[in-house]
């Protein structure tokens, strides 16, 4: 057996926060699909089953192979997880009279192993249509909410235990220890550590890559740095780091790379300096869909020719992230869910030009890299740095882009950043701010004088996971000096406008 937990990814949005959790409690913990092999499950010290957005009445719900039930190994169902473990075990299911969403009470009936040490009314996070209505034989009535009579399950026997409410999700209050008790009961030991997964990696990397060399494009963003930084650990002078300067950067961010990976880390890294090329690429361009295309076409291109001039080049490192890796089927960023950016990440490089894959992050999420980039001693600069879309600022311009352009937006956006450095927010992991420059024109007075110039878009939201996000209730004072010191300083803007709009409806980016 080994010291893992399967989560058994039935479709629910929270999927990987579960994995997230067990994760954060120093257990390895892998998100499969629901066809993942029994024989493979046996292996795990835990199986979990997720939410999902499915229907047991329907033909099309997923199911899971049967003999799971019989493993002996601790199984916990989490919404569709325990609707569907009652389905399948003899209980019945059925659409509740009312649905549940949000917080939601319930009243603890039995303690049972899984709400151990927790007091008898707790709040939970909801969302659901159906609810099992008759408990699977050997199975005990756990907990309650006032429209779903059995909200939670478990038979102590055969070590099953289900919830109707998301233990995943930071709503139910108690959430961390209802995962923590489930954990206990598997026995799972804690050794998922950054230090150890970063000794292995770099002992990995050695033998496979052997004397051969390997290339990296770096972005400017946090993956490509540490993924970098990794392979440099464990093969030295034998990578090249190639990074395109496309003129779309904030600024700064070419010199803080340089300092960084060049002078500090003494890397091989080598710069292309390539504004002018994608101006011109850009100009008349104002389709966003058509920049990303446009962006991520030249930037291959350019990394091809350089990549080519290297000798003896076999490998190419890319910074994928497990949320990359794993969209089993239904969930989030799956098969089902709709484009509505194609989000072409610029380090995303196509394996056309017969390099071998070195993908040292495959199995991390993101504030896993970045605790691997601080053990690195990576500057919290690069490890914290703000997502930043991979097209750069050519997608918060709206319209077509220009050098003028870029540089009004640069130095805007370096003034915010001034401001918002100086309170408090950036240090909430979820905050997130930027500006954009729309394509219009407003008429405005500057010493007596007419002016008809363009506004600034000011955006600050808070997010966990970029699927959603809420627009942040930033002060007054801090709005106005931001006003101020744009309009004064930035010619050309005589308006400053915050964005008051959450995701949904409007999505982070202006484009
Ligand atoms: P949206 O606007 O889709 O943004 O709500 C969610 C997150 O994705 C980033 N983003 C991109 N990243 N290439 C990228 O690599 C892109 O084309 C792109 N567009 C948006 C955005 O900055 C935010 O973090």
């Amino acid at each position: 057996m080994k010291d893992i937990i399967y989560v058994l990814d039935f479709g629910s949005q929270y999927s990987h926060l579960i994995t997230r959790r067990i994760r954060e409690a120093g257990i390895l913990a892998e998100l499969v699909s629901p066809d993942f092999p029994v024989e493979k499950l046996k292996e795990a010290k835990g199986i979990i089953f997720s939410g999902g957005p499915q229907n047991l009445s329907e033909k099309s719900a997923l199911l899971v192979d049967r003999r799971v039930f019989n493993l002996k190994i601790p199984i916990l169902g989490i919404c569709y997880g325990m609707q569907l473990t009652a389905f399948m075990l003899g209980g019945k299911v059925r659409a509740g009279k009312a649905s549940e969403y949000g917080s939601t009470e319930i009243i603890i009936k039995r303690k049972g192993k899984i709400l151990d040490g927790l007091s008898k009314k707790q709040m939970t996070w909801m969302s659901h249509g159906d609810q099992v209505v008759k408990l699977p034989k050997g199975f005990i009535n756990i907990a309650g909410s006032k429209n779903c009579p059995i909200a939670g399950m478990e038979n102590m026997q055969k070590k099953i235990y289900c919830l109707q409410f998301h233990p995943e999700v930071k709503h139910t209050t108690n959430g961390d220890k209802i995962i923590k008790n489930f954990l206990k009961i598997t026995g799972v030991k804690k050794d998922w550590s950054m230090q150890n997964f970063i000794n292995d990696s770099i002992k990995n990397i050695r033998t496979t890559v052997g004397r051969d060399r390997a290339v990296c494009a770096l972005s400017g963003g946090v993956d490509s740095a540490v993924a970098a930084t990794m392979v440099h650990r464990a093969i030295e002078g034998n990578l090249t780091c190639i990074y395109v300067d496309t003129g779309l950067m904030r600024e700064g961010e070419t010199q803080q790379l340089k300092k960084t990976f060049k002078n500090h880390m003494k890397m091989n890294l080598r710069i292309v300096y390539a504004e002018k090329e994608f101006l011109r690429k850009l100009k008349g361009v104002v389709d966003p869909e058509k920049k990303r295309k446009i962006i991520g076409e030249l930037f291959i291109k350019i990394f091809q020719q350089e990549a080519r001039k290297l000798p003896r080049t076999k490998w190419l490192v890319q910074g994928t992230l497990y949320t990359d890796v794993v969209s089993s089927g239904v969930s989030a960023g799956g098969k089902h869910t709709a484009v509505i950016k194609s989000h072409h990440n610029v380090g995303g490089l196509p394996l056309k030009f017969g390099f071998k894959l070195i993908e040292p992050l495959r199995d991390l999420y993101k504030y896993e890299v970045r605790k691997v980039g601080d053990k690195l001693g990576l500057p919290k600069k690069i490890t914290y740095r703000m997502p930043f879309p991979g097209p750069g600022l050519a997608v918060r311009i709206i319209g077509e882009v220009s050098k003028d352009k870029l540089e009004i937006l640069r130095l805007a956006d370096k003034i915010v950043q001034e401001e918002m450095n100086k309170t408090n927010l950036v240090e909430n992991p979820h905050f997130f701010y930027f500006v954009a420059l729309p394509d219009i024109r407003s008429v405005g007075v500057q010493g007596d004088a007419r002016t008809y110039g363009r506004p600034i878009i000011l955006r600050a939201i808070e997010t966990a996971e970029f699927l959603t996000a809420d627009w942040v209730h930033l002060p007054y004072s801090l709005l106005e000096k931001i006003s101020n010191r744009i309009t004064n300083e930035v010619k050309g803007i005589s308006r400053v406008v915050y964005d008051i709009t959450s995701k949904p409806p409007a999505t982070v980016e202006w484009e």
